[in-house]
């Protein structure tokens, strides 16, 4: 196959910063895909229905009106958020999802939740109005292995919550293990998760064996080669449980290139390219168009774009600059590590 038209694409996790980097970013997004879940860890974080939709209108007011782009606002959950608040919020419209950071966990966490119990009656609200909820699931417990903190985060704190809470409807945000992906594929209609870019093509040694590569740097950290299989297994699969949350998180190579740097990879210009080619390599390019344009909607209970994009294979490898220029410096891009020969035709 050398081309190949799909519904246009959505990404159920994305990053877009503020001010300068959202401006430097938001076209690199809105170019391919129709809609992004929009997170909310900015400093400080997108907490009330007044600051989402303060941050909405400066995502509008960056992004080339020409890519018909929709952002899709999150509130971040924070241990003194008022469950009516959410509700008024939710049936404005403004909000699709909440987003649950354990305080700590990663980039701009701070303000996150600490203690459950604080939290309860909004996840009761959330699940009494069909809200979902996007965690972030990793525990912060120093003692607990970085590499081993998705699983206990499931064992521990996410399959209690969901016993004590049945009706949350929950995302098990940038899933990285094989644990993670048995979970949500037994877990029922409940549960959902979304799977990066990365995580398909890096594990662990592409960050740290022959040298320490900052930029294969990000959280969820990348774990062994078995669980990069199982997320390919689960992201070609037709299980409409899982779904492409890009995770695109930029963080300046100046932040990103220094002893103790930043997490997050920016993948929102390649993500196509990156994902045509893995799909392909899985023989499973017919799977492509479910993970990034059906599943996802399906689980948001919104309809799926009704316009397309054409993906055509070039004879020579596309070309992606290896850095994208902001005020404030340059922002690495993704790399794969491999030619790729996909490009979304006619990009603006
Ligand atoms: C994200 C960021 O930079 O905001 N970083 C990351 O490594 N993924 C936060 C997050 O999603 O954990
Ligand atoms: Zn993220």
């Amino acid at each position: 196959m050398t081309q190949m038209t799909i519904r246009r694409p959505d990404d159920w996790h994305l990053h877009l910063r503020d001010g300068a980097m959202l401006g430097a970013v938001i076209d690199d997004t809105a170019r391919h895909f129709a809609r992004a879940i929009i997170m909310p860890n900015l400093v400080p974080p997108v907490v009330t229905g007044a600051e989402a939709a303060a941050y909405r209108d400066r995502i509008m007011a960056c992004v080339n009106p020409s890519h018909g782009f929709t952002p899709l606002m999150t509130l971040y959950l924070t241990e003194t958020t008022d469950p009516d608040d959410v509700a008024a919020v939710a049936k404005s419209g403004l909000i699709n999802a909440v987003k649950l950071y354990p305080a700590g966990a990663t980039t701009n966490s701070a303000s996150g939740v600490r203690d459950l119990d604080k939290v309860i009656v909004v996840l009761e609200k959330m699940a009494e109005i069909g809200l979902p909820l996007c965690v972030h699931g990793e525990v912060t417990d120093p003692q607990i292995d970085i590499f081993d903190r998705e699983a206990v985060f499931i064992e521990t704190v996410l399959d209690p919550l969901r016993r004590r809470v049945p009706d949350l409807r929950v995302v098990l945000e940038h899933v990285t293990t094989s644990d993670g992906v048995d979970y949500v594929r037994s877990g029922g209609a409940n549960i959902a998760a979304t799977i990066t870019t990365h995580h398909l093509f890096i594990n662990r040694n592409h960050i740290l064996a022959g040298g320490i590569r900052p930029h294969y740097y990000c959280l969820p950290v990348a774990k062994r080669e078995s669980h990069r299989r199982a997320l390919i297994a689960a992201a070609i699969s037709d299980d409409g449980s899982f779904f492409l949350g890009t995770d695109s998180a930029p963080h300046l190579d100046a932040a990103k290139l220094m002893a103790c740097g930043c997490a997050g990879i920016y993948t929102a210009p390649n993500t196509m390219s990156c994902l045509a080619h893995i799909f392909e390599a899985e023989d499973a390019l017919d799977q492509l168009e479910g993970f990034t344009s059906l599943h996802g909607p399906g689980f948001y209970r919104l309809p799926v774009n009704e316009d397309r994009i054409t993906l055509v294979k070039q004879d020579a490898p596309v070309i992606y600059p290896e850095s994208r220029a902001t005020p404030d410096g340059p922002l690495t891009i993704f790399d794969c590590g491999t030619p790729l020969y996909w490009a979304v035709q006619d990009a603006k």
